[in-house]
């Protein structure tokens, strides 16, 4: 967990920084088991293993911390000023309030009705597939498919399209060589996230915002290519608002429920940056974490056996004998 302690008017008379002084009041003086380590480089870092204390911090002293602005930084061009990594203010709590019903249990249902659509299109596309071949197998590049899997998932929960079959601009050493839409967003979310190792940004975080080599141009170029494609999602759902609502109201996704919450209804900007963030905070983790699963299920056959069996007694047979 990488955080930034801000420091706020002084309210309790000691000597800590705001930050450290909630460290030290989660932990407590038993520090015994509770994995730490501390050091100091051009700014002094905290580690903090334990996941009782990230939890505190993250929930009862989430208001005294800031994440580090560093990720904030290098995504800008592709979340701006969402709220995952934005500052615990005043502005973030109203965006925070006005996504929170995209998570209320109905409309979480209704995703999982979405994603079970969306993996029905999954399941087409891999019995296709196998039909090619014509003897019943198929290789499958497993990190490329559970990927795509996720990113058809979580596109329709936002913005209400798969976006399947549409090409974007894509731009690989100053050429433009298409792409399709999860692939360009998987690759330049992954590219703005390794432009913090590039050694002028390592050392200079000034160059965080700055793209001056020519292939931090052309990821520049597919951050304005992607957003400028929500854009036209949100502009074709605000016309569809207009002309007929009754399908507009159907939707049900994040875009409709930021179109008519009074604080984003008349920014796209910030409509764009929560969609986005919406996109990566759910995609890639469900993806990578699917992704470890699976790979592990197939070095130990036994779990995965272990799991079918439960789910079988479990789920399977008790829904057979109602
Ligand atoms: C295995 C799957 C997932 C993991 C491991 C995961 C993990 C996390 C973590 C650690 C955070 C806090 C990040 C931080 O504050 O720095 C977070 C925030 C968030 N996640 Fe997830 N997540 C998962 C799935 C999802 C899904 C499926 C969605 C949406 C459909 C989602 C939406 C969000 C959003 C909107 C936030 C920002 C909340 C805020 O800052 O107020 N996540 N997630």
């Amino acid at each position: 967990m990488l955080l930034e302690g801000r420091a706020r008017s002084a309210e309790t008379g000691d000597n800590y920084h705001p930050a450290f002084r909630a460290v030290r009041d989660v932990i407590g003086r038993d520090t015994k088991g509770k994995n730490m380590s501390f050091f100091t480089s051009h700014e002094v870092y905290l580690l903090i293993g334990d996941l009782e204390t990230v939890q505190e911090l993250y929930t009862t002293y989430n208001k005294i911390f800031d994440k580090h602005p560093v990720i904030k930084n290098v995504t800008m061009e592709l979340t701006g000023r969402s709220i995952l990594f934005a500052e615990t203010d005043e502005l973030w709590k109203k965006r925070r309030d006005a996504i929170r019903p995209a998570f209320y249990k109905g409309k979480l249902i209704e995703m999982i009705e979405t994603a079970k659509d969306c993996m029905r299109g999954t399941l087409d596309r891999w019995t296709k597939k196998t039909e090619q071949n014509g003897d019943g197998s198929a290789k499958i590049d497993l990190i490329n498919e559970i990927s795509l899997m996720f990113t058809r998932i979580i596109l329709k929960c936002a913005i209400g399209e798969s976006l399947d079959d549409y090409e974007i601009d894509y731009w690989v050493d100053g050429v433009n060589v298409r792409s399709d839409v999860p692939f360009s967003l998987r690759n330049t979310f992954q590219k703005l996230l390794d432009r913090q190792f590039l050694p002028w940004c390592a050392l200079f975080p000034y160059f965080h915002t700055k793209f001056i080599m020519p292939f931090e141009r052309d990821i520049l170029a597919n951050c304005k290519a992607l957003r400028a494609l929500f854009e036209h999602m949100i502009k074709e759902r605000r016309d569809l608002i207009k002309n007929n609502p009754e399908a507009a109201e159907k939707k049900g996704d994040l875009l409709s429920i930021l179109l008519t919450d009074e604080l984003f209804s008349l920014d796209n900007e910030m409509i764009i940056d929560e969609c986005m963030t919406f996109f990566f905070a759910g995609s890639q983790t469900s993806s990578v974490a699917t992704q470890n699963l699976v790979i592990h299920l197939l070095k130990n056959k036994h779990y995965g056996d272990k799991i079918l069996k439960e789910i079988e007694e479990m789920v399977v047979k008790p829904h057979l004998e109602e």
